[in-house]
């Protein structure tokens, strides 16, 4: 062997026994030694091998799983790959790092990556439904059971969490994320980078468990015009700071590994080409240390954007940019090496993007024991784990949203002898998986059918009838299902979107329900209410809906988004009373499309609406209000806030402050309740939002319970970037607002004192 191989193999084994050694304080991924092992590499690479490790190519599919493609194993041998993507299952993983660590020159090991979205094979609610469980804790059990079921298939890093702010749910990307609001997505991205991670800050990574997370799109995806995916984005700065960059900076802040850069410009920069949002801002003001990969095809995208002239030149710009993986175009692979033999980029950039991959390489321990990953008899341990389904259904459960119960018409009596389940939706197991099921299997999911058969039992009569096809406009099936309605003793009409109505790709320019479903629900609603049978809607979608006639003749309505493979026994359980449903809207409901964007954090304008003004800032066809607001949802029980109270009237601009209000279950039962706390600073140097989220607690109350919720909230809940967009803390009063959605609310006030306190400089300047 020669002799640097041979101290390639001793400073593996420094990595190895560092890595044992290592106090749980510890990222690996920023460790000197992860920092040494990557030197001494890089001074044995020839410049074919350092782009290999930044060149990710995708599988291909196959009958038999997702292999390498044509050429990989070659390219394998020869260094020039570093990572793939979508390919998985531990014999498969293995075969290939042999080669890698085997039969290649350097023997460095291979990352296999996959969208490890919401699940593995065990599906749990899409990102939207978890974000609806306002439950950080179960979001990051989730995160975390995905990463051990997808590390036990040979998967070593995932392309999540998306964490997009989106106001606008024509994008049908809204589906994989938090929703609308900046502090919910941050909490939600942290819980996310913490689960699949396997720890705070990186001080899991290096576990056999433990998968290396990306935060995307960065940045400002989800704003993108007119809702259409892949479009231009307009953002002011401060709207781009306050709203939409928080999320990614959270996930930095948790340790995230890695960053994936978004399709869209921001203002005519696309963000594959942007020094200000990777260099300036994620770098130097976020002080992130890990990799950055471009989006699948990111930076070959830059021709077209119309920044790049050809290939050579969209490369340079993309690693000048930061970028340091290139996923799936291979425009570094083919023209990277010229560049930088031409002197148009300094071998230094790449160098760095190299020493990055291998970071990431040593952090996951690969370098110790590249099989770590690789191991069949866990495979087989973890997929469909009873602990994982278990979790997914509790999951699945608190995702839903109950929007509307008039006359308690919900749960449904248990010994009901015939139910109709009418609607597109009700038995289709790929809509309960949504739209980034990884390695999920529609025939392993528990439709809502299903789920209401088994809630039943054999003595129960359930008809299924389709009653509409899901979006072309049919009404031929309608009177079906009237006499399915004649014939039980109550119906459930299950109506949405199918899965991949959202998602990437999947924008739509009418929030309405697709189809003929509106009509056959008013159709079948009206049958029912002839009959006086109890009828309730179960919606299935991954945005929010415009659903207003639903509204006012439904008499009852249950929001379940798509909820993974125990989508209907979640369902059943809510029907039926099992569980009493504590979700609340991640995202506010328009009453049309036409009302987008449409957000509870909006400004206040010089002219808010007001009824009794004309000239003021609303429609003449419609209210300004929403549908639904952000933070909506109800409960089989009822709950009663009380005695709204701060730790002090005034506090100095920097200072905590501590709100608390009494919750009491005033129903009959057991009950979850999200109690969330809002500030707005009603007087700044800037308009600021009418209201925004500050801090949320879902509590769970039994009857006649009264709880005292508490909420400490710091310096950086009432700052705002100010005209020179500085993050400021200004003196001035502030409504503390507190209660059970963002329109119903109790609310006191408090005064800060002192001097405006400056928590950070200057923003960047946009370049
Ligand atoms: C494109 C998507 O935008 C991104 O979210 C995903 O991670 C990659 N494709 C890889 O599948």
């Amino acid at each position: 062997m020669p002799s640097q191989l041979t101290r390639i193999v001793c400073v593996a084994a420094i990595g190895a026994s560092t890595l044992n050694a290592q106090t749980p304080r510890q990222s690996p991924l920023t460790s000197a030694r992860a920092s040494q092992l990557a030197d001494s590499i890089l001074r044995l690479m020839t410049l074919e091998e350092k782009i290999g490790q930044l060149n990710q190519l995708p599988g291909r599919g196959t009958q038999t799983g997702p292999r390498a493609p044509t050429g990989g194993e070659a390219m394998i041998r020869t260094g020039r790959v570093g990572s793939f993507l979508g390919i998985f299952g531990a014999d498969y993983t293995r075969e290939l790092q042999q080669i890698a660590t085997r039969e290649s020159r350097l023997r460095i090991p291979l990352l296999f990556g996959l969208d490890v979205i919401h699940g593995f094979r065990t599906i749990y609610p899409i990102p939207l439904g978890e974000a609806a469980s306002f439950d950080p804790a179960r979001v990051e059990f989730s995160a975390r059971q995905a990463a051990i079921e997808a590390t036990a298939h040979g998967i070593t890093w995932t392309f999540a969490p998306m964490v997009d702010i989106a106001r606008d749910p024509r994008w049908g990307r809204i589906s994989e994320g938090a929703g609308e609001d900046p502090y919910l997505g941050t909490v939600m991205a942290a819980a996310q980078v913490r689960g699949f991670q396997g720890g705070d800050k990186g001080t899991g990574l290096g576990a056999p468990d433990a998968l290396l997370s990306t935060v995307k799109h960065y940045a400002a995806y989800g704003g993108a015009e007119g809702g259409r995916d892949y479009n231009s984005v307009e953002l002011s700065e401060r709207t781009l700071w306050e709203t939409y960059l928080p999320p990614y900076q959270a996930a930095v802040n948790a340790g995230v590994a890695t960053v994936m850069a978004s399709f869209n410009d921001i203002g005519g920069i696309p963000a594959h080409s942007s020094e200000w949002l990777i260099g300036d801002v994620l770098r130097d003001r976020w002080g992130f240390k890990g990799l950055v990969i471009s989006d699948w095809g990111g930076i070959g995208e830059l021709i077209p954007h119309g920044v790049a002239a050809n290939k050579g030149d969209a490369g340079i710009l993309g690693i000048r940019a930061g970028i340091d993986i290139d996923m799936s175009d291979a425009v570094y692979a083919d023209s990277l090496a010229a560049a930088v033999r031409t002197g148009r980029v300094p071998l230094a950039l790449v160098d760095s993007a190299v020493k990055r991959v291998l970071r990431l390489k040593y952090a996951l321990g690969l370098f110790a024991d590249p099989y770590r990953f690789n191991d069949a008899a866990r495979e087989r341990l973890y997929t469909l784990a009873q602990p994982h389904l278990d979790a997914a259904l509790q999951a699945a459960r608190e995702g839903i949203v109950l929007l509307k119960n008039a006359n308690r018409t919900l749960p449904l009596r248990k010994n009901l002898g015939s139910i109709a389940v009418i609607g597109p939706l009700a038995d289709d197991g790929a809509a309960a998986l949504g739209n980034w099921a990884a390695d999920g299997r529609p025939e392993e999911a528990i439709t809502v059918s299903a789920g209401i058969r088994k809630a039943l039992g054999a003595s129960a009569r359930v008809v299924n009838v389709r009653g509409a096809p899901v979006d072309t406009v049919d009404t031929t099936g309608f009177a079906m299902a009237r006499s399915a309605v004649a014939d039980a003793e109550a119906v459930v009409l299950v109506l949405g979107e199918r899965h991949n109505m959202s998602g990437e790709a999947s924008s739509r320019a009418s929030v309405e329900l697709p189809g003929s479903q509106r009509d056959l629900a008013l159709t079948v609603i009206r049958a029912a209410a002839s009959g006086n049978k109890p009828v309730v809607v179960v919606l299935m979608n991954g945005r929010s809906l415009a659903i207003p006639e639903l509204v006012r003749d439904a008499p009852a309505i249950v929001e379940s988004w798509f909820l993974g493979n125990q989508h209907g026994r979640a369902v059943a359980d809510v029907l039926f009373g099992d569980y009493n449903p504590g979700g609340k809207l991640p995202v506010t409901f328009p009453r049309a499309t036409g009302q987008i964007q449409l957000y509870y954090n909006h400004r206040n304008t010089g002219r808010p609406a007001d009824p009794a003004n004309g000239y003021t800032s609303k429609y003449l066809d419609l209210p300004w209000t929403p549908l639904f607001p952000f933070g909506y949802g109800l409960s089989y029980t009822t709950f009663a806030y009380s005695s709204l109270r701060l730790s002090a009237p005034k506090i100095v601009a920097g200072d905590s402050l501590t709100v608390s209000v009494d919750v009491k279950n005033t129903g009959d039962r057991a009950g979850d309740e999200v109690v969330q706390l809002y500030l707005r600073d009603s007087v700044a140097s800037v308009a600021e939002p009418v209201k925004s989220l500050k801090a949320f607690r879902r509590v769970t109350l039994q009857p006649a319970e009264t709880r005292t919720v508490t909420f400490r909230i710091g310096a950086d809940a009432f700052s705002l970037y100010d005209r020179r967009m500085r993050k400021v803390v200004e003196p001035g009063m502030f409504t503390v607002f507190v209660g059970t959605n963002s329109d119903d609310v109790a609310s006191t006030h408090v005064q800060i004192t002192g001097d405006t306190l400056v928590l950070a400089p200057a923003t960047p300047r946009f370049r």
